[in-house]
């Protein structure tokens, strides 16, 4: 736990809060902590789902026999619709040990244990061998850490030839001007996020192929506003649970994306990419 760099380290602490983990349990759904794809009426929950089911079509190779790595994998919603639905083995990657607790204990009352396993540590230094995975999934998870193009240099190591890797991400606009951000930064500890512009760069000099970039913005700053809204309407019931000073600052913190979004400084899709099959 000691080699974990600040950004990891805020990471893990944030996630392994009581606050926190009360909050993604009680307003975002509880297993899926990620932006969701909205159409009118959808709750934040549907529309989480819905980025989990795009996500899945999009794969050109997922079916019974593969074997997914999904990194930074929060309570592991995404991994167990992958088990049951496509049959799978999925393995989990998250730096949150609290995370990791409520996924182990979900994927048992879902019946999905044999199919799912959780492992606990950063993807910056991923736990397992050389070309292990058909299919690397993420969502929303890179943009914590301060090391991205080790990140991406880790996903081409342990993906097989022909592999795919498909994550969504909360990123800043290509055009983005310095320091306009910093208010979402300094929340993550980071002095920068991704970009479409950045993984393309990086992951075409790791060796891998674009197959597909398709930009949603829009859905992130719904995500974020559907978030307040929630928040702020139930805060009064939620103190008995999360303290107030936690509330708060994800109300601020969730109003700096909504006006980062409203800025066009930030980005947000589903990327997804090919290792060629040599
Ligand atoms: C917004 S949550 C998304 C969780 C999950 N992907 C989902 O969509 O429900 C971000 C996740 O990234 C994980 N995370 C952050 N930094 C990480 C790192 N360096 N290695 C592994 N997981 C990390 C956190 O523990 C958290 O579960």
């Amino acid at each position: 736990m000691s080699s974990r760099n600040t950004a990891e380290k805020v990471a893990e602490d944030y996630y392994d809060s009581t606050d926190a983990d009360t909050f993604y349990e009680r307003v975002w759904g509880g297993e899926d902590i990620h932006i969701g794809l909205y159409d009118e009426g959808l709750s934040i929950h549907d529309a989480s789902r819905k980025t989990v089911e795009l996500m899945a079509t999009t794969l050109l190779t997922l079916n019974n026999d593969s074997r997914v790595l999904d990194l930074g994998s929060g309570y592991g919603g995404s991994a167990r619709y992958l088990a049951k639905k496509y049959g799978c083995q999925v393995t989990c990657l998250n730096l949150s040990d609290v995370q990791n607790a409520r996924n182990r204990s979900l994927c048992q009352e879902q019946g999905v244990s044999d199919k799912v396993s959780v492992l606990h540590g950063s993807f910056e230094s991923i736990p397992c061998g050389a070309e292990e995975f058909d299919i690397v999934w993420s969502q929303d998870a890179f943009l914590h850490s301060g090391h991205k193009k080790t990140v991406l240099e880790e996903v081409n190591r342990v993906l097989k030839p022909g592999g795919e890797l498909i994550f969504t991400d909360p990123m800043q606009s290509d055009d983005c001007p310095a320091d306009v951000l910093q208010p979402v930064y300094d929340r993550l500890n980071l002095d920068s996020l991704g970009s479409f512009g950045f993984y393309k760069k990086h992951l075409e000099i790791s060796g891998l192929t674009e197959e597909n970039a398709l930009p949603m913005t829009s859905q992130l700053r719904t995500h974020y506003s559907e978030v307040a809204n929630e928040l702020k309407g139930r805060y009064d019931q939620l103190t008995e649970t999360i303290s107030a000073e936690y509330m708060d600052r994800m109300l601020l913190g969730l109003q700096n994306w909504v006006s980062a979004a409203d800025s066009g400084y930030l980005a947000w899709g589903v990327l997804h990419y090919v290792k060629p099959d040599v």
